[in-house]
């Protein structure tokens, strides 16, 4: 008889945003008619803005003649996606070529797929919290996961240690869920320390686009170094609302070896067999976040969900409740009140004031007794949550 991988097993029943999605249709199920104000998974709530529908249906009209029909994409990306990301990175001082930039269906599918780049013997850091699917992907490759708790302590940004000496470190920065971002000295640190033990840093930028603090790293190959230790993986899930259009990008620098393999080398091998590229359509809306507009168009929408954590934290100021995040990032972190732990902090938010938010627990261990609410929802849901959370826990 066939062994399935029997890593499987070693998961928990289900991923967390599957999890919270049960509970919260059991519970309307339960209660039909009720409002749930939902401010757990990250998922947007603004549509695309016009420049990304503009592209997509003229490119979809590009579809519908023979002379501008595209059938299979380049694997690893459009030549005018991959120009418009480069592009992008060489504003902010970043010299990339267009090999180096790999167009993705999103940075989630992405953080998986990547490692089939490293061996199953080698080991995976991930700094809890941390978001679960690093942990999960990595259980089912079976690999050696060593975790490393972050805290208060460390405003949730630790600094390499000897027990970190992994293969693969993960650094999301902003981070999900805890909104901290790395300031450059740190993240320098983590980039030397990679550097010195061959170790390849994932480093998710998903976020990158909420960082307002100028001082602050937009992407990793702003730092000395890192394109010798650092692939970088970003999407415009959250950056221009493509959570349901699916679309992202990786960088891999061409400087990027280990063992006399070229990193990029192998993701290209890897994509050319493994996928057919992302669709014309999709990537024509993509590069349309690109453009000047564009660019306009997606800062407005961003300003909206700034907006949101605004009223989100007056609430919580008003409460006196602590918390971190909502500044250079769209989560707010907060520590659940009257020592709650913070599934049962979520079984209370959803019993008497139906608000959906995220238990800190479901990001690693040391995430107990945390919660966090994602600026994403609407602007009814997020004004409504606030005031009930007042009304609730005044
Ligand atoms: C989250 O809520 O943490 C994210 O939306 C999940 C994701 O990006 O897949």
């Amino acid at each position: 008889m066939i062994t399935p991988n029997m890593n499987y097993a070693n998961l928990k029943d289900s991923y967390l945003f599957y999890n919270i999605s049960q509970k919260v249709s059991a519970y309307q199920k339960a209660h039909p008619g009720v409002h749930i104000c939902r401010l757990g998974i990250g998922d947007v709530s603004l549509p695309l803005c016009d420049e990304v529908i503009k592209a997509l249906h003229e490119a979809a009209d590009d579809q519908s003649k023979k002379e501008s029909f595209h059938g299979y994409m380049p694997e690893c990306g459009a030549p005018f996606l991959k120009t418009a990301v480069a592009d992008y990175y060489r504003a902010r001082g970043i010299d990339l070529t267009d090999d180096e930039v790999f167009i993705s269906s999103g940075a989630s599918d992405e953080l998986g797929d990547i490692l089939d780049l490293f061996d199953r013997s080698s080991s995976a850091l991930v700094i809890e919290p941390a978001y679960p699917a690093y942990v999960d992907a990595n259980i089912i490759a079976g690999r050696e996961i060593i975790h490393l708790d972050s805290g208060e302590e460390n405003g949730f940004l630790p600094e390499p240690v000897e027990k970190a000496k992994a293969d693969i470190i993960y650094i999301c920065s902003p981070n999900n869920p805890t909104g901290a971002v790395f300031p450059r000295e740190k993240l320098q640190k983590w980039v030397d320390f990679a550097n010195e033990n061959g170790s390849v840093i994932l480093f998710d930028a998903a976020y990158e686009a909420f960082i307002e603090d100028n001082a602050l790293p937009h992407s990793i190959f702003e730092l000395p170094g890192a394109k010798t230790c650092a692939i970088e993986i970003c999407s415009l899930s959250k950056t221009a609302g493509f959570t349901g259009t699916r679309l992202g990008y990786t960088v891999i620098p061409k400087t990027l070896e280990r063992k006399g393999m070229s990193l990029s080398g192998m993701w290209v091998r890897n994509r050319t067999t493994k996928t057919n590229g992302v669709s014309y359509i999709i990537q024509k809306g993509g590069a349309a976040v690109f453009t000047p507009e564009g660019q306009r168009q997606i800062k407005e929408n961003i300003a909206f969900y700034k907006e949101n954590a605004k009223i989100i934290m007056a609430a919580l100021d008003e409460l006196g409740i602590w918390y971190t995040g909502g500044k250079n990032a769209p989560y707010i972190w907060l520590k659940c009140p009257n020592n709650m732990g913070s599934w049962e902090f979520f079984d209370f938010l959803l019993e008497k004031a139906q608000i959906v938010g995220t238990p800190g627990e479901g990001f690693g261990a040391c995430g107990e007794g945390y919660f966090r609410f994602s600026t994403f929802g609407s602007r009814e849901d997020t004004e409504k949550a606030a005031q009930l959370l007042v009304e609730l826990l005044k």
